[in-house]
């Protein structure tokens, strides 16, 4: 077995911001909790084929705006913004807090969970939705 694992880690625990690298490990478990709770349905790559809306940028984006998806009536007239404290609420209890969303309910009531989630999509939101208007 190669030892490079263990050489970088030893270079992240190294680093010079331990904020840094706390932020990073959040990134890496929210990814892990994503594939196992969110990918069977949610590409994050635009390009790559997603039965629910594709997730990259989501942060900050207007609910229903991802081109060309077939949303349900309920999300696109929601007139919401997928801030941070919409998208708890969200993973939360979905359909509680969206009467009538298509999305199967998801009930991840855990802080911490939703917390590292959250740290991956901010992770795949490189765009600052905050900028674009109107769109
Ligand atoms: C069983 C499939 C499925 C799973 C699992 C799933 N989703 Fe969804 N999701 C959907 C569908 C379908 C929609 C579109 C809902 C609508 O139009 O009402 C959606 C919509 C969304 C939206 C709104 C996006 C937009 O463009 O407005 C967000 C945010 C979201 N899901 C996040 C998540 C997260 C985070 C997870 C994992 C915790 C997750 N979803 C798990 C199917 C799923």
């Amino acid at each position: 077995m190669s030892r490079f694992p263990l050489v970088a880690v030893a270079l992240v625990l190294a680093g010079p911001a331990v904020s840094d690298t706390f932020e990073e490990v959040k990134v890496s478990a929210g990814q892990t909790l994503f594939e196992g709770e969110c990918k069977r349905c949610h590409a994050v790559n635009s390009d790559d084929p997603s039965y629910g809306p594709p997730l990259e940028n989501v942060l900050n984006r207007a609910a229903g705006a991802y081109p060309d998806y077939d949303y349900s009536i309920a999300l696109e007239a929601s007139g919401i913004v997928w801030t941070p404290a919409a998208l708890r609420a969200w993973m939360e209890d979905n359909d509680g807090f969206m009467p009538g969303t298509k999305m199967r309910h998801v009930g991840i009531e855990d802080r911490t969970v939703q917390d590292f989630i959250l740290a991956y999509l901010t992770a795949i939101s490189p765009q600052d939705n905050t900028a674009i208007d109107g769109e």
